[in-house]
Formats: structure tokens, C-alpha cells, sequence
């Protein structure tokens, strides 16, 4: 390998800021390409990414009082030398702070060496005044604080205060910084829970059964990427966070009844909804993004499912005549800020912006409203987002029904947990509350 680990962590960086790539698939991608998955150098790579995209405002704003110029106009490139190697300063003792200093200074004369005097000057400053620089008065500037010490942006913590309060606010910022548990669903149409628990146990891997979703398991500890097991390779399971399975409880449905997943992406639920149906009954999948369709159809091939049709279909639009009203159950997975899984992927604190929630909302209505038109009398229709936030949640219902007056709101199936319900009968779920991704979901049927 060329290149060190740091200086890959610094272009995996980079190229998360200037693309709209999820980082755990450029992560991926240089772990593969530098033959360094499941080995030191490539957990230290993970770590240093992630530490540093959960912790970016953390790290900017005592960069921001170190660097004598104006820190916005800096080069990204430089920006992330500077972040990297903060970061390890503050939050990571695998290297002595010299070594860290002097990787950085290296890095940067192969990317813009006229800089590097300016990288060791501002590291150096750290770690000589580092530790006495104040944050924002938690009494005066809360939402202040709360955003640069825990690491999120201003605006989203402003909105957060005022739905949750202070107290709440501080712990979801501060759990969202935490590593999230690697969720497992087991494919039940291949094997028990029980059963992969134990061959799991016996291959070296840490897995405890998860507390709500009755395919889920969690792994602890594992000696390798369990994505580069047989295990993995013969469909036994799929990677997916708790909340996320239990969306497909939600959608409560009975062998033979036919299923619509309107926005089914590489079929992570409808995937799931299969094994619930012991693949048996009438699943379609749509999206509109067509690679993601033939994603979903490889998966099909690996958990061994076959009642799965697909089709590219763009729900900005009208359904085809083909698709009304012939439904017992329409899943509507809406795209969305993301705002829930901020512990999986924390680069979306640092992409999205308020305006971008106008345009989410805009979206979710028009395509709630046109996969309504597939529900035939007396089924459901499941609206469901990983946001928690009331714009892309129940305002999206609740506009919904007040222009549907056939449809209301439904109970929660008794399979959900009632500590997952909140007083209007909604499906909710909270990194710092449930330990899994933040979820929301609404349950409406057609009359
Ligand atoms: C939250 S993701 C779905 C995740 C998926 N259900 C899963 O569990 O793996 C939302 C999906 O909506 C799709 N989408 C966005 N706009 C759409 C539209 N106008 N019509 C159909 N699908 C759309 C996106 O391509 C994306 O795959």
C-alpha cells in the first residue's frame, strides 16, 4: 500500500464533502481496493472517518479558535488533515501526539505543501493552549453549546429544543456520537434465530438477541467483517437496524394479501416482508432509481425469495392504471432527511440544510398521495421516514388525511411494543431511547 491509512482517511474525507456518497460505501470501497478489510489498518481507517464526521463540529469549532484566518475559506483538503489529526489529539491514544503532528505535516506536503508550515502551527498551538479553550455557555448559549460541543448543526439542534427539550436534546446529540450496535435480521426463511445465534457464536462473533425485533440480532464483538462471511454469502441475514425491521411489522400482513412497496430502494423491508409472508402471496416493488431495483433483485437471489416482482416507477407521477387500487397493504418508505440515523451516518448532519426539508416534504406528499391511489377499499396504506422531524412525520399525515377523508388513522398492530407508540397512536423509535435508529410510522386505513 502507497498510501497511509491517515492520508486514505483524509481523501475518503474529502470526497464525502464534495460527493453525495454514504461514507460506509466509500469506507467500503478503499477497504477493498487497499486489501484492508478485516485487518488493524482498516478498523483504524472506519474509526478515523467516522470519528471525525461525528465529531466534525466539535473539531471545527476549536479550529476555528486556533487558525488566525477565516476557517470557512480554507481548503477542504486542508480542513480535514486539520480534523483528522484533531481528532486523534483529542479523542484517540493510538498514536503519541508528536507522530500525530509530524503524519499530518506529511500528508499535507504531498497535497498542498505551501500549507504545512500552517498544519503544524495550528496543531501544535492545540496541543500547547488546546485544552482551555472555552465552548459556548451551556446557562447562556444552550442550543449553542449543545451544537458545537455534541457536534451537530445549529439549526437542527434549534428544532430539536424546542419538540424535545434541552435535557433530550443533549442526549440524542450525544448518542448520535456514539458507535451504533451492527444490527443483524436474520432471514427466517433460511434459518432460525436461534440457530444462526449459535453457528454466529461459534464462529467468534458476540450476538445477543434484539429487544424488539423478533428477527434481530445484535452483534457485539466479531473477529471479522461479517460481510465477508458464508453466512452473509448464503443469505442466512441481512444488515438492518432494529426500527427498520420493525417497519415491516408494522405493515401487520397476512399470507395472501397482496403488497405494494412503493419506495423499496434495494429492498431492505421488502426483503423482509417476504420472509414475514414465508414467500408466499404477491409482493411488487417500485422505485424510481433504477440501479437500486437490480440491487434489490440480487438480494432476492441471495435470501432465497421469489414472490418479489419489480418495477421502475416514478411516484412523482401517476401509478400506472395496472397498480390502483389492488392492494391490501401499500408501504410508503418516503425519502427523507435521514435525521434519525445520524449514529450510522453521520455525514448527513454536515449535507442537509432547512431548505432541503421543504423540498423532503414537498416530495413525501406528492408520493404519499399518488401510492394511495394503489389501497383498495379496507386495506392500509403504511407511511413510514428515518427523520425525526415533525415536517417529514405527522405533518405529512396529517395534511394526508385532512385531503383523503377515506382514510384514517389505524391502530398500531399488537406486535408493536406499546413503548414504541407515542399518545396519537404513532410508531416511534430514538437512537438514545431504544438503542436503534430513529423511526417514524403511521398506520392509515382506506375506507
Ligand atoms: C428511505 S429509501 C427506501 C429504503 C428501502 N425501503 C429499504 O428499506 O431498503 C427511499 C427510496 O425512495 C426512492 N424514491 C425517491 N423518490 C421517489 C419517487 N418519486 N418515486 C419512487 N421512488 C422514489 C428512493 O430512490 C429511495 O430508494
Amino acid at each position: 500500500m502507497k498510501t497511509s491509512v491517515r492520508h486514505l482517511a483524509v481523501d475518503i474525507l474529502n470526497q464525502v464533502q464534495t460527493g453525495q456518497e454514504f461514507a460506509s460505501l466509500l469506507i467500503n470501497d478503499s477497504l477493498d481496493k487497499n486489501a484492508l478489510s478485516g485487518t488493524p489498518d482498516g478498523r483504524l481507517l472506519t474509526h478515523l472517518v467516522y470519528g471525525v464526521l461525528r465529531f466534525q463540529g466539535h473539531l471545527d469549532w476549536i479550529l476555528m479558535k486556533l487558525y488566525r484566518g477565516d476557517f470557512e475559506k480554507l481548503d477542504e483538503g486542508i480542513k480535514n488533515v486539520l480534523r483528522m489529526s484533531l481528532y486523534q489529539l483529542k479523542f484517540s491514544d493510538r498514536l503519541p501526539d508528536f507522530a500525530v503532528v509530524n503524519e499530518a505535516v506529511k500528508i499535507t506536503k504531498i497535497i498542498n505543501p505551501e500549507k504545512s508550515a500552517l498544519v503544524n502551527a495550528i496543531l501544535r498551538n492545540y496541543l500547547r493552549r488546546g485544552q482551555n479553550l472555552p465552548f459556548p455557555s451551556l446557562k447562556k448559549n444552550r442550543a449553542e453549546y449543545i451544537a458545537a460541543f455534541h457536534s451537530h448543526p445549529l439549526w437542527l439542534v434549534q428544532k430539536w429544543i424546542k419538540i424535545f427539550g434541552l435535557e433530550e436534546t443533549t442526549a440524542l446529540c450525544s448518542t448520535n456520537n456514539e458507535l451504533p450496535s451492527l444490527t443483524l435480521r436474520v432471514n427466517t426463511l433460511k434459518i432460525p434465530r436461534d440457530e444462526i445465534k449459535q453457528k454466529l457464536a461459534a464462529a467468534g462473533f458476540t450476538a445477543e438477541e434484539a429487544k424488539f425485533s423478533p428477527d434481530g440480532i445484535i452483534l457485539n464483538t466479531s473477529a471479522n467483517p461479517i460481510q465477508k462471511t458464508d453466512f452473509f454469502d448464503t443469505g442466512l441475514f441481512r444488515i438492518q437496524d432494529e426500527a427498520a425491521q420493525l417497519i415491516s411489522y408494522l405493515v401487520n400482513a397476512e399470507s395472501e394479501q397482496s403488497i405494494l412497496d412503493a419506495c423499496a430502494g434495494a429492498g431492505g423491508k421488502t426483503t423482509h416482508l417476504a420472509a414475514i409472508l414465508k414467500d408466499k402471496g404477491q409482493i411488487v416493488a417500485v422505485d424510481r432509481n433504477a440501479n437500486k431495483i437490480a440491487e434489490l433483485k440480487q438480494e432476492t437471489t441471495r435470501l432465497g425469495i421469489n414472490i418479489i416482482e419489480t418495477h421502475t416507477v416514478d411516484l412523482n407521477v401517476n401509478l400506472p392504471n395496472s397498480l390502483k387500487e389492488i392492494f391490501d397493504r401499500v408501504l410508503v418508505d418516503a425519502p427523507c432527511s435521514g435525521t434519525g440515523t445520524l449514529r450510522r451516518n453521520p455525514e448527513i448532519k454536515w449535507r442537509i440544510t432547512e431548505k432541503d426539508l421543504l423540498n423532503f416534504a414537498a416530495a413525501q406528499k406528492i408520493i404519499l398521495q399518488n401510492a394511495a391511489s394503489a389501497v383498495k377499499k379496507g386495506g392500509h396504506l403504511i407511511y413510514c421516514t428515518c427523520s425525526l422531524l415533525p415536517e417529514e412525520n405527522e405533518n405529512i399525515v396529517d395534511d394526508f388525511l385532512e385531503n383523503n377523508p377515506h382514510f384514517s388513522l389505524c391502530p398500531l398492530p399488537a406486535s408493536i411494543n406499546s413503548r414504541l407508540i407515542d399518545s396519537r397512536g404513532f410508531f416511534r423509535t430514538y437512537p438514545h431511547k431504544h438503542n436503534m435508529d430513529g423511526f417514524f410510522g403511521a398506520v392509515l386505513k382506506r375506507w
